[in-house]
């Protein structure tokens, strides 16, 4: 079955240089270093591991098994200590770590002392608790410093955390709770979430009532919400803290033992723990940090503004810029709550350089209106990132001149819960991009795009995103099911190829446009189309603020196009008549294959706490049966209404 060419969005827009100025401040401006990585990858990892704090260094750099890789093995290490006490003992103990910005607007400094200090302590509470190397410590906490503090804690004494979104609910913490065997969960008594607080601890209640592993909980006051303490086994944070030293002996860990599980959702419906080790993710995730974000600690405030309870918070709002000795934003709540306006006052205050976050945030600050990021002094700014999904071209030009006043290069991330790190992506000052496009695999990494067979694709063919070689930040295996592991990233085109699940284009220049999940793909008339480029074409239309695409069976063409689209305020008087002029803008643009039978104009797309849009809930109301599965969905009366507007779209098709 043959890939549509949409049209093609890559060839309709000038590709852009880095900005000039950019280049001339940049600490990784020499494109050799792709060709100097190559020349010997393994050993090119190596040296970016030096720069960790060692306390044994690896006998051997890589033991390949397939599909079982050891980085660094000999190696040891506390990966507390290469992101904490290595900066104290180098007299950086009072450069901040964390601005923290709460979402009722209160705000608490951190500096890498304090930090390392709180750590120590909550260590050894932990280790007073009896949670030895190896125990499995489960967190369920808001974007609070003590989410931060938790977690290096766990690392400090060498046993796994597993932490919990917190926008899931009791089954789901419960069912992560009993298959990682969780020692301890910490959580708090409540979380800010848009003005609302959200019953943490009850929530959690309820899961540790299923998890018979779970001995004790650790709540942090934070809402100051009623809440009732189970005597033997729950304790408030703060007094235990308090009472603790903040001297604590950092584990000896091998570089290949677990540093987290991190839960991620496949293509059934039990999660998957993510395991990943100690020296090979550190690695990846300290260097592409300093790769991608072209960072420098004494000039830069980094903000990726993620929820830390997803892998990018992990990688690149904990990990990696602590292990640089960056300094930080993190902050509670949503970006645009109570207005956008949030978002830009932080990055004004806090002087940020370097904004990370994803595709449906920006959305949302660009539906907000184009005068927030205008009033505000964000002259500061010198970076752009994306991550999570494709960013569409007209997202991404209001990402570029509006956000970044033209002189910000974006750097559009690809990678995965499984890869760690970043795999894919722009260097800022040495890469020309292409607005919508991730570009190419950074250094010292190998990428394929093969066709069903395994067969490299020919350049401007599309076919299956694969990993063709061992990097340090892969992930080790799935927690406590190794043939699941084999069976879901390494069976499909042999032992030695990481399948990533995504499809992707390989244009004319060899580079990659992410094309969506193997899943997302839809069949019209024999043809496929890409969920994420039929977005961008709606998305392209000025009166949309955000879009998402679903197929519904068609006895015709196989799937129909069913599209959930969100208009930008002052739009949405006539919904009809702007679904006619969408419906001929995409055809226009790209032919009527893409033509969107339905188009549902929503108040709001569904989608989980952490922005990502729900597109089994859109493939349900496409296909006009009643959704099931809600949980997880941030704004539960929304189903109402779409189910509303779904009938009537379809009822006036
Ligand atoms: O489909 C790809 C998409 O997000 C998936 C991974 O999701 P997750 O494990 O939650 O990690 C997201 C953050 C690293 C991928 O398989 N994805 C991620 N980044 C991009 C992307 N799709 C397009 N462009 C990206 N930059």
């Amino acid at each position: 079955m043959a890939d549509v060419p949409l049209g093609s969005l890559d060839a309709a827009r000038p590709a852009v240089p880095p900005p000039e100025t950019f280049v001339a401040g940049a600490r990784h401006a020499d494109p050799g270093i792709y060709d100097d990585a190559e020349a010997d990858w393994v050993g090119w990892w190596e040296r970016q591991a030096h720069d960790l704090a060692w306390q044994r260094v690896w006998q051997e750099p890589l033991q390949w098994d397939p599909p079982f890789a050891r980085w660094f093995v000999g190696g040891r290490l506390n990966a507390s200590v290469s992101c904490l006490d290595r900066h104290v003992e180098a007299g950086h103990g009072a450069q901040v770590a964390y601005h923290w910005v709460g979402e009722p607007g209160d705000r608490r400094d951190l500096t890498y002392a304090e930090l390392a200090e709180e750590v120590g302590r909550l260590a050894n509470v932990l280790r007073g608790l009896g949670v030895a190397r190896g125990d499995r410590v489960a967190i369920y906490l808001p974007m609070l410093p003590q989410l931060v503090v938790a977690m290096l804690a766990c690392a400090r004494i060498g046993a796994p955390h597993s932490v919990v979104y917190v926008g899931f609910g009791a089954q789901a913490l419960a069912d992560r709770l009993v298959d990682a065997g969780a020692k301890v969960l910490i959580t708090a008594d409540g979380a800010h979430r848009r003005g609302e607080v959200l019953p943490l601890k009850r929530t959690a209640d309820v899961a540790m009532g299923a998890a018979e592993s779970v001995r004790s909980c650790l709540v942090v006051r934070r809402t100051n919400s009623d809440v009732r303490l189970m005597p033997g086994r729950d304790a408030w944070y703060d007094e235990v803290i308090g009472q603790a030293s903040p001297i604590c002996e950092p584990e000896p860990m091998d570089a290949e033992d677990p540093l987290f599980l991190l839960y991620t959702s496949g293509t059934t419906g039990t999660p998957k723990g993510i395991v990943h080790r100690t020296g090979g993710y550190l690695t990846h995730v300290a260097a592409t940090h300093r790769m991608v974000f072209d960072h420098d600690p004494d000039r830069d405030v980094f903000w990726c503004a993620v929820n830390l309870g997803w892998i990018t918070g992990h990688s690149y709002g904990v990990y990696g810029p602590l292990a640089n000795r960056a300094t930080s934003v993190l902050a509670e709540g949503a970006l645009d709550h109570p207005s956008a306006e949030r978002t830009w006052r932080i990055a004004e205050v806090d002087k940020v350089t370097t904004l990370y976050t994803t595709p449906a945030v920006i959305r949302a600050l660009r539906a907000a209106g184009e005068d927030g990021p205008e009033a505000h002094d964000l002259s500061r700014l010198r970076l752009l990132g994306s991550v999570g999904e494709p960013i569409e071209p007209e997202v991404w030009r209001w990402y570029h001149e509006v956000v970044g006043g033209g002189r910000c290069p974006i750097v559009d991330t690809w990678w995965q819960t499984e890869t760690g790190g970043i795999m894919l992506s722009p260097l800022p000052a040495i890469t020309t991009v292409k607005p919508g496009s991730a570009m190419r695999p950074l250094p010292g990494l190998e990428v394929s795009v093969v066709d069903d067979d395994g067969a490299r694709v020919e350049r401007g063919q599309a076919g299956h995103l694969t990993v063709t070689r061992p990097w340090p930040g892969m992930l080790q295996t799935i927690w406590g099911d190794d043939e699941r592991y084999r069976r879901t990233y390494w069976s499909r085109f042999g032992a030695e190829v990481y399948a990533t699940g995504d499809r992707a284009r390989v244009d004319a220049d060899g580079d990659l446009w992410l094309l969506g999940r193997d899943d997302e793909v839809l069949k019209v008339s024999g043809y496929r189309l890409s969920s994420a480029e039929l977005e961008a074409a709606i998305v392209d239309h000025r009166a949309v603020a955000e879009a998402a695409v679903a197929g519904r069976a068609d006895p015709l063409a196989g799937q129909a196009i069913v599209a959930f689209v969100r208009l930008r305020p002052g739009y949405d008087r006539d919904a009809s008549t702007v679904a006619a002029q969408l419906r001929q803008h995409v055809i226009a643009r790209f032919g009527a294959i893409a033509r969107p039978e339905t188009i549902v104009i929503v108040d709001d797309l569904p989608k989980t706490r952490s922005g990502t849009i729900m597109r089994r809930l859109l493939e349900e109301l496409a296909e006009g049966r009643t959704p099931r599965e809600i949980s997880a969905l941030d704004d539960p009366d929304l189903v109402a209404h779409l189910i509303e507007a779904t009938a009537e779209a379809a009822g006036g098709r």
